[in-house]
């Protein structure tokens, strides 16, 4: 692998415990055996190194925050390239508890930029951002142009993430490029957002709590497809410019449910009607042009998609009930739907 015309032999990738960020290590792992991997994650709730088992060798992991300067500037020291994947991501916990949001997506990413500024290695800092910093749009898609608008807390603090990354670009003249990806899903994710939280509902007969009237459009993306976006992107990204992931498969989140359901073969009885989330933005949709002309497109189709995420999690039933016995899991339930 290639990052600025040189080889590539490590990358520092932080949040690698969470979904994205493991599948993106495991996937690098099995590609590229000249790359060794730092994984650097500060294991909150959504850190998990059983995403990890089975990556042995040319891999090392560092427990830590991102908003620890000693402790980034030494983990970035060797690398060529740094991904960052690390964030607090779930949106209803942002509308409950906003501060960490701040913390991480915001002045963490600030603490990396500044080591990567003083890394006389590093010559690629690819930072995940999302699609949500454009806020909702009732038809046709956003473009990499459009205005950022965002609606929640989670969203905003990643659009001061995505421009502050810019910023560095522009101001110091580092070597960025941002990723804005659609709705992932696939193995690993941590069953509190949509897909494996009503997968894992519906496999205990637990009632789907869908918000409003379950008319809101997403566009998913399977995580693979993600990685190979990053992968694309290490390869051809120009620094200083953003790339939208999109897939193309937009769904309301009514028909999301009702393929779940099944696939599981349970009934639509289970489907439970609920207050609406506060500031719901109601679609997202994105123009990947920019990304398809660096030759990526995604490659899973969501009927394809949805049918292996579910197998996955009947099959992974250890994995799920681990965290969704632990406190961390039980608070955010009460908080977000008693
Ligand atoms: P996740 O919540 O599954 O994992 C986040 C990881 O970051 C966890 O391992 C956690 O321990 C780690 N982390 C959190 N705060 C940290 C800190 N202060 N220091 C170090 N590590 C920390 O997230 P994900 O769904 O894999 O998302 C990865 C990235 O992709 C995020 O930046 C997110 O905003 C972005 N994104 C996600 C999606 C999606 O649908 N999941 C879509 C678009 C963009
Ligand atoms: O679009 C990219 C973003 O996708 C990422 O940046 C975020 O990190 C990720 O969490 C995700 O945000 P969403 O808010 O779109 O995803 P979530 O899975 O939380 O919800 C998807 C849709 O399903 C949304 O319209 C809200 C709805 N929903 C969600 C939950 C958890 C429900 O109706 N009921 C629920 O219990």
């Amino acid at each position: 692998m290639k990052a600025g015309g040189r080889d590539v032999s490590r990358i520092m990738v932080t949040g690698g415990a969470g979904f994205i960020g493991s599948n993106f290590i495991r996937i690098v792992h099995e590609r590229f055996p000249e790359i060794e991997l730092l994984n650097y994650d500060k294991l909150t709730y959504a850190g998990n190194l059983e995403n990890l088992e089975g990556v042995r060798g040319r891999y090392s992991f560092v427990q830590g925050d991102i908003q620890d300067p000693q402790l980034v500037g030494e983990a970035i020291a060797g690398a060529d390239v740094v991904v960052n994947f690390a964030a607090e991501t779930h949106v209803d916990r942002s509308i409950h508890d906003p501060g960490d949001f701040i913390l991480t997506d915001v002045y963490g990413v600030f603490v990396l930029l500044e080591a990567m500024k003083r890394s006389a290695r590093a010559r690629l800092f690819v930072h995940v951002s999302t699609d949500e910093v454009y806020g909702s749009i009732a038809r046709g898609f956003f473009s990499e142009e459009s205005p950022l608008n965002p609606s929640s807390p989670y969203s905003a603090s990643k659009v001061g993430g995505d421009r502050l990354a810019f910023s560095y670009f522009k101001t110091y003249g580092l070597p960025v490029v941002i990723a804005r990806p659609a709705n992932n899903y696939g193995p690993y994710q941590y069953p509190e957002k949509l897909i494996p939280f009503f997968v894992t509902r519906a496999l205990q007969d637990q009632p789907l709590p869908l918000y409003g009237d379950g008319g809101n459009r997403r566009d998913w993306l399977h995580v693979e497809d993600t990685v190979s976006g990053i992968l694309t992107l290490i390869e051809k990204g120009e620094p200083g410019q953003a790339y939208n992931l999109g897939a193309g498969q937009e769904r309301s989140n009514l028909e999301v449910t009702h393929a779940i359901l099944s696939l599981l073969g349970k009934p639509e009885s289970l489907v439970q009607r609920v207050v609406d989330r506060k500031g719901h933005d109601f679609r997202y949709a994105l123009d990947s042009a920019k990304m398809r002309a660096l030759g990526w497109e995604p490659r899973i189709d969501f009927a394809t998609g949805l049918r292996r995420t579910v197998a996955w999690y009947r099959e992974h039933e250890d994995w799920w009930r681990k965290l969704i016995a632990k406190k961390a899991y039980m608070n955010h339930l009460q908080k977000n739907y008693e």
